[in-house]
């Protein structure tokens, strides 16, 4: 064709990236990788390897190690070994390694793109200009935080050795997000790419020795999902960090339940892109090509479900075909490709699976008809309206570059709609009225709500998600919490066992033998002083053996009856953080004009002098958290783009809480009075040891405008209860004082819908130290952080 020719067609010519230096690079490594374990390249103890392959064509691109147990083992031990060096270095001499591997990763960018691409199949255009700069600017953030932390973080210390598990979808960028804020608190690591795409993280273990860094700081051992479970089983790790499947994530709860690792889970997701009909259609339009197409649609936030208003959707489905039929899915190394390959066989057989499925659920399929490429797993720009929300693909993540469509009448209804899965990583909101966007954005249930924008990240903005797409933040301040403990929560003792886990049955009575119904506490559900479900009551004995009284004893239904009275009430999180306060002040005024009675009450179980302690230090921390309640303030990030993102604290929803046993008024203040103050309905267990009481701070809650359901509270043995609270799917956190069986069991039983889990790992937390039991640490369990990016400018 000649130019002349060709200016009048506008077609495009192939435009391919070089891959002659990623060539090379696999070529001085003979195409064939071993681990690398304290500095240093080690053959797999096992001896096996396995290929990684090029998507884009099928061909073998390098062996690499297959790790096993004792791989793992070699490099959490190298990680151990480093780690007390490693946090001694001064804050400033931790910055320059992670500034130096920043500069390096620049350095390096060509090849680290062109790489990415051959091993993953993502189009270099998204390799070159959008995963290799976020690495480096990842890098270049956390020098910054390395710096910082020791002044900005107070009384913290490294978690010690972490775990990281990353899948192959963001192969070097999922492994800044997780290696750079570790080793900028001070943590050193384990590594473990995924299977289908380990090249860059090899390559990244050469930046490593190219920067220096201390042998053990950071280790990466290859292999599959077994490789991966050994190192979540190793008892040496103090943490695991995971990004990948809702499945495996569950997995990796169960498997880590009996241990004490802090975990941060980022999860799939099935993230709502929701058009109000005063958008702009085009930018919108632009917007989906993001949302859905990018990366092949392998996106853990990709907005793959559409949801337009009904008078815009013929407008937009039409919109949206015409810009479909303009893509190019082709070899991705070509630079004006804008759908490459997916990452494997098995990936793409999923995909056309789940979409014969939408279709055979009565959806209408519709591909642009273009020319695929005849090698490699290609699949087109798929769009699937008539979708119907409960079918398989409005549910589940397809992973592939599938849109599912659907309509919405009003805002509501949008909002109904958008968080109809059990998903919660992220979501989109187009319309030009900012009052709607922001109400709307309000109400997701969603780590991230891009306005106007989509696919949006950055270093100093935490992503993460609700629900099932997991919990913890990668990225800005929340992000490094994750990667640090307190001191003196680290260090705490144990508490003893319990001698008598099971409860004395003997000691319940039925209703004919009961004592007067007045000696009975009743239970606090939903405002209301009620009976148990079953009749029963149990017999609290004073420390000399003397009964005190008869508490409730509480079964399944009647948790469930409270799950039901607390979400009900969940309009408690829409008031302002000026009506909590006052409601935690009168709280504090009501126990206030009650403290003999309530002294009177607790001496015989604790004793005078702890009696009058618990008193006084309970009015002191409803104080405190009345005080915090308006003053744990969200934060406005300045990402390097044209927009803001509004940092917000949101509670996490409704919260069953075990309260500790030997402190029965402070510690259950202690837990509940923050979930409270930030917005949370809440079922509290009251210590099992004095659950009388419980009849003390029902007259507390009545008389102090807490609106019924906020709190509710239902007395019994904790071995029983707590497994109804853990499983059941409308409780949306657990937080459990107890010993190592209690808290263990509270982190098994709470895998079913991933719920959020803080317990106190079994130790002795002091409760009348207001440094330990009070403040931000508890008010950073009790929310979780959304972030809302807003554009600005014309
Ligand atoms: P996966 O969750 O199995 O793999 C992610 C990582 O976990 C890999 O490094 C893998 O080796 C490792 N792994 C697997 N089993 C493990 C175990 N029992 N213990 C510890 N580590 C383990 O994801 P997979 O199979 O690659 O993809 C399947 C589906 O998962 C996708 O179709 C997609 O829906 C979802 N996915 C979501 C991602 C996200 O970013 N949220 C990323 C990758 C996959």
């Amino acid at each position: 064709m000649s130019i002349a020719e060709k200016f009048v067609a506008m077609e495009y010519g192939p435009a391919p990236e070089d891959p002659k230096d990623a060539l090379a690079w696999l070529d001085r490594h003979s195409r064939r990788f071993e681990h690398f374990i304290d500095g240093a390249w080690r053959q797999p103890a096992g001896g096996a390897y396995f290929d990684t392959h090029d998507p884009s064509n099928g061909e073998k691109l390098a062996a690499v190690s297959q790790g096993n147990a004792a791989d793992i083992d070699a490099a959490v031990h190298a990680a151990r070994a480093a780690s007390l060096k490693w946090q001694a270095l001064k804050p400033h001499v931790r910055a320059r390694y992670l500034y130096a591997l920043a500069r390096l990763v620049q350095k390096h960018s060509r090849l680290l793109a062109v790489l990415e691409t051959m091993d993953n199949g993502k189009p270099i255009r998204e390799s070159r200009d959008i995963d290799i700069p976020l690495v480096a600017r990842h890098f270049y953030h956390h020098a910054g935080w390395a710096q910082l932390c020791d002044r900005e973080f107070p009384g913290y210390e490294p978690c010690g050795v972490v775990g990281q598990i990353i899948p192959w979808n963001f192969p070097l960028l999922m492994l800044a997000w997780k290696i750079a804020p570790a080793l900028a608190t001070g943590n050193t690591v384990v590594l473990k790419p995924a299977e289908f795409t380990p090249l860059t993280a090899l390559a990244f273990a050469g930046l490593c020795q190219e920067a220096g860094l201390p042998p053990g700081v950071v280790n990466i051992v290859t292999g599959d999902g077994a490789t991966g479970e050994a190192l979540v089983k190793h008892p040496d790790v103090d943490k695991i960090a995971f990004t990948g499947s809702t499945e495996v994530g569950r997995a990796i709860r169960a498997a880590t339940a009996t241990s004490h690792k802090k975990i941060s889970l980022e999860l799939g997701g099935k993230s709502p892109f929701i058009i109000f009909d005063d958008a702009d259609l085009d930018s919108a339009v632009e917007g989906l090509v993001d949302g859905i197409w990018f990366n092949q649609g392998q996106v853990c936030c990709a907005g793959s479900r559409l949801l337009m208003q009904e008078s815009i959707a013929d407008t937009l489905i039409g919109k949206i075909r015409d810009r479909m039929s303009t893509l190019r899915v082709g070899p991705p190394l070509d630079k004006a490709i804008d759908i490459g390959a997916i990452v494997a066989r098995v990936q793409l057989d999923r995909i056309q699976r789940m979409v014969a499925q939408g279709v055979e659920e009565g959806a209408t399929c519709w591909q642009p008809k273009m020319a695929m490429p005849e090698r490699g797993f290609y699949y087109p720009p798929t769009l699937l309206s008539n979708v119907h929300p409960t079918s398989i693909v409005a549910q589940q993540e397809i992973f592939g570059p599938v849109l599912a469509a659907m309509t919405f009448r009003t805002p509501r209804e949008a909002v109904e709609l958008a968080n109809n899965t059990v998903y919660g990583l992220a979501s989109c909101v187009w319309s030009e009225n900012v009052n709607v966007a922001l109400h709307v954005a309000a109400q997701l249930k969603a780590g991230v709500v891009w306005v106007n924008c989509t696919n949006l990240f950055d270093a100093a903005c935490g992503f993460g998600g609700y629900r099932e797409s997991g919990y913890g933040r990668e990225g800005g301040r929340e992000g490094l919490l994750e990667y640090m403990e307190p001191s003196w929560f680290k260090h705490a003792p144990k508490l003893p066992t319990a001698n008598s886990a099971v409860p004395v049955l003997d000691h319940e009575k039925d209703d004919s033998s009961a004592p007067p119904i007045d000696r009975t506490i009743k239970l606090y559900i939903g405002g209301k002083q009620v009976r148990p479900d079953s009749g029963y009551s149990m017999a609290v004995k004073s420390a000399s053996g003397e009964l005190l009284g008869e508490a409730s004893l509480g079964n399944r239904k009647d948790i469930r009856n409270a799950v039901e009275a607390a979400r009900k009430a969940e309009s408690w999180s829409k008031t302002t953080a000026h009506n909590r306060a006052q409601v935690l002040y009168y709280c504090a005024e009501n126990l206030s004009s009650r403290r003999s009675e309530v002294v009177g009450h607790l001496e015989s179980t604790v004793g005078k002098q702890q009696a009058q302690v618990e008193v006084e230090l309970s009015l002191e921390r409803l104080f405190a958290y009345a005080a915090w309640a308006d003053k744990f303030d969200g934060a406005v990030h300045n990402p390097p783009f044209r927009n803001i993102a509004i940092a917000m604290n949101e509670p996490i929803g409704t919260v069953g809480v075990i309260c500790p046993l030997e402190v029965p008024l402070l510690g259950f203040i202690s837990l509940v009075a923050p979930l409270l103050a930030v917005g949370n309905t809440v079922v509290a267990v009251p210590s099992e040891k004095f659950p009388l009481i419980a009849g003390d701070l029902y007259q507390l809650f009545d008389t102090s405008d807490i609106p019924g359901g906020v709190i509710n509270i239902v007395t019994g043995y904790v071995s029983q209860l707590l497994k109804t609270l853990a499983e059941h799917d409308d409780i949306d956190a657990i937080w459990c004082c107890g010993d190592d069986t209690t808290v263990a069991a509270a982190k098994a039983m709470s895998t079913g819908n991933l719920k959020q889990v803080w317990t106190n790992e079994g130790r002795a937390i002091d409760w009348f130290d207001p440094h330990q039991a009070e403040g931000r640490w508890f008010l950073e369990h009790a929310t979780q952080v959304k972030n809302i990016w807003v554009p600005y400018g014309e």
